[in-house]
């Protein structure tokens, strides 16, 4: 698969059989054991370039950026906007103007929501959304539902958990006015062609917001390719700090849009009677950012790219069909998600055992999961469940974390049955 620009490019290759060494963590146990770590969907572990960044910025040249005519300032000023340019490069945005630094893509989709929404959707329009939307990509558009009157319309999933894309289509009417759809589902793992749907929406004229936050650590994502208008991602589900993320918008949308929050940096000029916004995409950068998750979450793009796309699809696509397996091995286990397209995510439930019990003894093993609702709630009511226990592999995972999670709920079966 193509890396986007030059300067990525020539970065030195990172071999993914030793890349674990970098990630510091795996070098604790947990209640003595081992650390399994197989909660990357929820937070990716962090390797030590990133974290040099950040020590980095702190020791050497924390100041604030656009700002200060001094040299610490300006090169934090650089560092960030290199940062930006190598995210905009890892999602092939056409430009840096596109790119927009966020809190998280919770914090990219409210402001789609509270900018594009408030402004261009209104009374008796219609919003698509699917069933298996994270509550970060159902609550913002309820809100506005509410406040403006206006039509959520939910795209059904089958029970295996592929989106049915005939019900998508036929959603659409002259009240369509915006299409917002994950890219890969945080619950089951299932991979939306998102292209296609972007395909569709347009069509209709409709733009499209695509949640990428389970997509970017994990297969390559080109935001010119797919089509879509929107994209929302984190810096922690891809190796890199929390507190930070990118929406990408096309440019032409972004002018269109009002700024949502304001403050300092987001302007040209303001007095009392009138404030004159900046430009692309400072306007919607209001007060200071989080300058060291910015640096942080370039740096991450840079290690992930090191690697390649091509090679973690492959290990991790190894990875579900081994813990897919092994899981199917045991009595009682139903795997839920099991779509033919899926990342590296294996939800299950197994027969007579609470998912909140499985996870307390898989910790007491070393073994990280998730179980819950996976803030899924509508998706969970869908299938006929309250909750999941949830193992996401990522690009440092192993084998023998998929041994150590099976032996572990080998031993919570010997207790709870
Ligand atoms: N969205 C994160 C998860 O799926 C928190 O666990």
């Amino acid at each position: 698969m193509s890396v986007n620009t030059s300067s990525v490019k020539e970065k030195s290759r990172i071999r993914i059989e030793t890349c674990r060494d970098d990630f510091p963590v795996f070098r604790r146990e947990v209640h003595g054991k081992p650390l399994a770590f197989l909660d990357n969907a929820a937070s990716s572990q962090m390797p030590y370039p990133v974290m040099r960044s950040y020590t980095d910025y702190h020791s050497r040249y924390h100041s604030n950026v656009h700002r200060g005519v001094h040299l610490l300032s300006q090169e934090a000023t650089d560092a960030m906007e290199a940062s930006r340019e190598t995210l905009r490069a890892l999602i092939n945005a056409r430009s840096k103007k596109e790119i927009i630094f966020t809190s998280g893509t919770t914090d990219a989709i409210n402001l789609v929501m509270q900018s594009y929404g408030r402004t261009y959707i209104g009374k008796g329009d219609e919003i698509i959304i699917s069933t298996m939307e994270h509550h970060s990509n159902i609550v913002p558009w309820r809100m506005l539902c509410d406040e403006k009157k206006a039509v959520l319309k939910i795209i059904p999933v089958s029970d295996d958990g592929v989106l049915d894309l005939d019900a998508y289509a036929s959603l659409f009417s002259e009240r369509t006015r915006f299409v917002s759809i994950v890219h890969v589902s945080n619950t089951l793992g299932t991979i939306n062609p998102v292209k296609k749907m972007t395909e569709i929406a347009h069509r209709y004229g409709v733009p499209v917001l695509v949640d990428g936050a389970q997509a970017v650590s994990h297969m390559e994502v080109n935001v010119q390719e797919i089509g879509c208008d929107f994209f929302a991602t984190s810096g922690h589900k891809m190796y890199g700090p929390t507190g930070i993320g990118i929406l990408y918008g096309r440019e032409e949308l972004l002018l269109k849009m009002p700024p949502w929050r304001g403050g300092g940096d987001m302007i040209l000029s303001v007095s009392f009677d009138e404030v004159l916004f900046n430009d692309l995409p400072y306007k919607f950068e209001a007060g200071t950012p989080n300058i060291s998750g910015a640096i942080g979450m370039g740096k991450a793009a840079e290690y992930i790219t090191a690697i390649g796309y091509d090679t973690i699809y492959r290990k991790e696509q190894e990875l579900l069909a081994y813990a897919t397996d092994r899981l199917s091995g045991i009595d009682g286990v139903r795997i839920i998600g099991t779509a033919p397209e899926k990342s590296s995510v294996v939800s299950f439930v197994l027969d007579g055992i609470h998912p909140h019990d499985i996870g307390t003894i898989l910790d007491l093993e070393g073994v990280a999961v998730r179980t819950g609702h996976h803030c899924t709630q509508p998706l969970m009511e869908r299938l006929g469940l309250v909750a999941t226990t949830r193992a996401s592999m990522a690009m440092y995972s192993r084998k023998e974390e998929i041994d150590q999670l099976i032996d572990a709920l080998h031993k919570a079966i010997d207790i709870f049955r």
